[in-house]
């Protein structure tokens, strides 16, 4: 097995182990439906927001629905936006009234999303957005709407970084103590080097990072905390590679990090009625293997609609991982990086003596893998645990010299490919 990540103060094992979960963008940009930036990108002021926040109102909300679907597609847990860049608030904090029980909704909708998936047996991870474009000591910066205005520089005098880092601090308090047990804070962003026509970006010294890493983490000891606070001293649990797939596993300072890519079903998170860049069935079985494969977790995001429910093209994505789970899961949960190098068009992922094969590109008849040669017991197609039969060549003496390595396997497969979207071989390791 390759170097696994020097432990920290973090309980990642649980996390490596399950390997997939749930991102779930919600809040008011549901509404106007074209970003979860949109603020930003439109330079809406308040007042112009402000519809959004009147309007709220989720008739359809049932979270266990989400839950029920998360759990089918294979998700093990969820990681919700508390709030996001906006800065509503999905639960009843005490800290302001920009809060969903004061829109249409009326109530704390964090904490029945919370009991829904714990009902379902799946862990609670919270998004907590540190950027807030609400706040009125939340100084002006390079995304915040009001970035253009003439008198953005005198606007901010008044504003106060100082109580702003006290109002995040009591919010992930009641985040953190009245929600049960929550397993990861996934907070965003720092960006402490972007600076705009003199306005100052953002990290470990606006937010007080320190302070609330110990805040944090007199809290919640074990909670899992991602990369994103600009901590200096103090390695986060980990790392949060974005819309991004890498090949191999992470590291950071030459050294294997516990990582978990976050990825879209169609490049927004919260729902973007008008977006067309949806990604196949393929390309999502794909993005869970890949990242195993390089020894990391995936968590994909739903942005649920304004009513409160999954919109149909999410329903079918998370039915492209719920049909393919079902079958397959051996391969992606316990499972990580292999030391054995898979040929072109081939994953590997591997637990323990169980070698996964995913054929991403279904091979004509055979399947040629290197390295492998005196070292597979047993091989079988993992959807329907049918045997697939294999050669060997032996030093010297290849099966077929022109085509076959001499450390490699040949295995046969039949031409038409398994009625799965990707193909699973699982190799018993001698
Ligand atoms: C970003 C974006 C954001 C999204 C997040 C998820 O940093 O600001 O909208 O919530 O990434 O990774």
């Amino acid at each position: 097995m390759p170097p696994l990540p020097e432990p920290t103060l973090g309980d990642t094992p649980w996390f490596m182990h399950d390997r997939f979960g749930m991102f779930i963008h919600w809040g008011l940009y549901a509404l106007p439906a074209r970003h979860e930036w949109v603020k930003s990108q439109e330079r809406l002021t308040d007042a112009q927001y402000q519809f959004y926040f009147d309007h709220f109102d989720p008739d359809l909300f049932d979270p266990s629905a989400w839950a029920k679907a998360a759990r089918a597609a294979g998700m093990k847990y969820v990681v919700i936006t508390t709030k996001h860049h906006d800065g509503f608030c999905l639960w009843d904090t005490q800290q302001t009234d920009y809060k969903a029980p004061n829109t249409p909704a009326q109530r704390d909708l964090l904490r029945a999303i919370v009991d829904a998936f714990r009902q379902e047996g799946l862990r609670i991870g919270f998004y907590y957005s540190l950027i807030d474009w609400h706040h009125p000591d939340f100084t002006i910066d390079i995304f915040h709407p009001l970035r253009d205005m003439p008198d953005a520089t005198d606007l901010n005098q008044p504003r106060d970084m100082g109580r702003y880092a006290a109002y995040l601090r009591a919010q992930l308090g009641e985040l953190l103590t009245q929600y049960g047990q929550i397993d990861i804070l996934w907070c965003d962003f720092s960006y402490p080097d972007r600076v705009y026509n003199g306005l100052p970006g953002k990290g470990h010294q606006e937010w007080q990072s320190d302070l609330l890493y110990q805040e944090i983490r007199r809290l919640a000891p074990h909670i899992i905390l991602n990369n994103r606070l600009d901590l200096q001293k103090i390695a986060p649990d980990f790392y949060t590679p974005e819309q991004y797939q890498p090949q191999t596993w992470v590291q950071v300072n030459g050294k294997p990090v516990v990582w978990e890519a976050c990825q879209t079903f169609s490049g927004s998170w919260g729902y973007h009625r008008d977006e067309t860049t949806w990604k196949s069935p393929e390309q999502l079985i794909h993005l869970l293997v890949n990242t195993v494969a390089a020894g990391g977790n995936l968590l994909m995001n739903v942005g649920p609609t304004g009513r409160g429910i999954f919109d149909p093209r999410a329903e079918k994505a998370l039915a492209a991982y719920a049909d393919w789970m079902q079958l397959h899961s051996r391969s992606i949960y316990g499972c990580t990086q292999s030391d054995f190098t898979a040929p072109s068009g081939v994953r590997y992922t591997q637990n323990g003596n169980r070698l996964y094969v995913h054929l991403l590109h279904y091979p004509f008849r055979h399947v040629q893998l290197p390295g492998l040669a005196g070292k597979v017991a047993y091989a079988q197609f993992l959807h329907d645990a049918s045997e697939i039969r294999f050669k060997e060549a032996h030093a010297g003496r290849s099966w077929d010299e022109d085509v076959l390595s001499e450390d490699a396997i040949l295995l046969s497969v039949p031409v038409p490919k398994p009625d799965v979207i990707t193909p699973v071989i699982e190799l018993f390791l001698k």
